[in-house]
């Protein structure tokens, strides 16, 4: 991990008000990248169609030009000359944007093929926060926007944690405080007309809500089994190990309890839900929880903030509790087990 440089030799964060908003636009038209608030985690963005743009975002996250960007814009109409929309995508356009609903469809010449990886497809996305929103106003730009996190790493949910990973080399950083929904959206593809949409990345867009809104069974997962490379899958984001703490995670069923560390090592144990006085935890084992109650949604915006904060504080371990598969649960787990590096397809 790079060392990001004293606080005081940077920027102020960029505020978040209508001077901030047209200062990131016109960094933005000037083919820097800007790490920007949305309402599930932030992105490190830059000019879509300016590839010289494109590649700064590659080379400060560390990202393999095979893994390809989410474009995001204003809405559907914002997408006309540089994407084919099928039936399916129309339908969850007009349901799901602006929100946490990304869709893979057919690109044009007009997208590079840097930003796909190559690929004949493009993921769009519209996001809802208020801030993003003013600046794709204020650029009138399709932005390529991947997580703001060295490749690999947690996603950030706050302004804080992107200046952490990258110090100067991301000077410029639109304050949003922290992300409303913390984890990131939901990946469907639906540029075939003649196959079922799939879930790509579970995510706060259910597919329970897929189903209903376009009316037909939705399939989740990757094609081709998970794999320690990136050959043959549909999103290289889908790698086994990914969004993963540098300190080992290991994840937790309902009935387990974590294993006593040897004398003189920490573990931290994250619950979803505050835990029973009469629930003790090993010795050597500090209790942390996401949620009062166990609600998912709670428990999903403070996640990546807590294991940030683990990974920092020296433990030898991390232990998490699983969720309940249904619902958050399914992008909880998802990511839980890839930041464990056991992901599954
Ligand atoms: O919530 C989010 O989606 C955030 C915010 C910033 O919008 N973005 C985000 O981007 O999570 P990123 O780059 O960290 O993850 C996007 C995933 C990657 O796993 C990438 O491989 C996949 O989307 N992807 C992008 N284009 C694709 C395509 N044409 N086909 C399949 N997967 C694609
Ligand atoms: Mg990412």
């Amino acid at each position: 991990m790079p060392s990001p440089s004293p606080a005081e030799d940077l920027p102020p964060f960029l505020p978040p008000t209508p001077a901030g908003t047209a200062r990131a636009a016109e960094l933005l038209r000037a083919g820097e990248v800007v790490a920007l608030p949305t309402e599930t985690v932030y992105g490190l963005a830059a000019h879509a169609l300016n590839e010289q743009a494109v590649r700064k975002v590659f080379a400060i996250k560390g990202r393999p030009l095979i893994d390809p960007l989410i474009v995001h814009g204003l809405d559907a109409g914002f997408f006309a000359s540089l994407a084919h929309f099928t039936p399916a995508a129309r339908q969850l356009a007009e349901a799901c944007w602006p929100g946490p609903l990304t869709m893979i469809v057919r690109k044009t010449a007009a997208v590079p093929l840097l930003v796909t990886a190559g690929r004949d497809t493009v993921a769009l996305r519209t996001p809802a926060h208020p801030l993003m929103r003013a600046v794709l106003e204020a650029c009138q730009l399709p932005l390529a926007a991947p997580s703001a996190n060295p490749f690999g790493y947690l996603s950030p949910t706050r302004a804080e944690h992107v200046r952490a990973s990258f110090g100067g080399r991301v000077p410029w950083i639109l304050d949003g405080g922290a992300c409303a929904l913390g984890l990131e959206s939901t990946i469907v593809d639906v540029s075939d007309e003649t196959a079922p949409p799939r879930i790509l990345r579970p995510g706060p867009i259910t597919p329970e809500t897929l189903t209903q809104i376009l009316g037909q069974l939705v399939e989740i997962g990757a094609p081709t089994p998970l794999a320690a490379s990136n050959e043959g899958l549909a999103a290289p984001g889908l790698l086994a190990r990914h969004y993963s703490p540098r300190t080992p995670l290991e994840l937790l069923e309902p009935t387990q309890s974590p294993v006593t560390p040897p004398v003189g090592e920490r573990a931290a144990w994250v619950r979803l839900q505050r835990p029973k006085p009469a629930d003790a935890a090993p010795r050597g084992v500090e209790v942390f929880w996401l949620s009062e109650d166990g609600d998912l949604a709670e428990a999903a915006r403070g996640l990546y903030d807590l294991l940030r904060r683990l990974d920092l504080a020296g433990y030898e371990k991390i232990w998490c509790d699983c969720a309940p598969e249904s619902g958050w649960g399914l992008a909880l787990n998802d990511r839980l087990r890839r930041a464990a590096g056991r992901g599954k397809p």
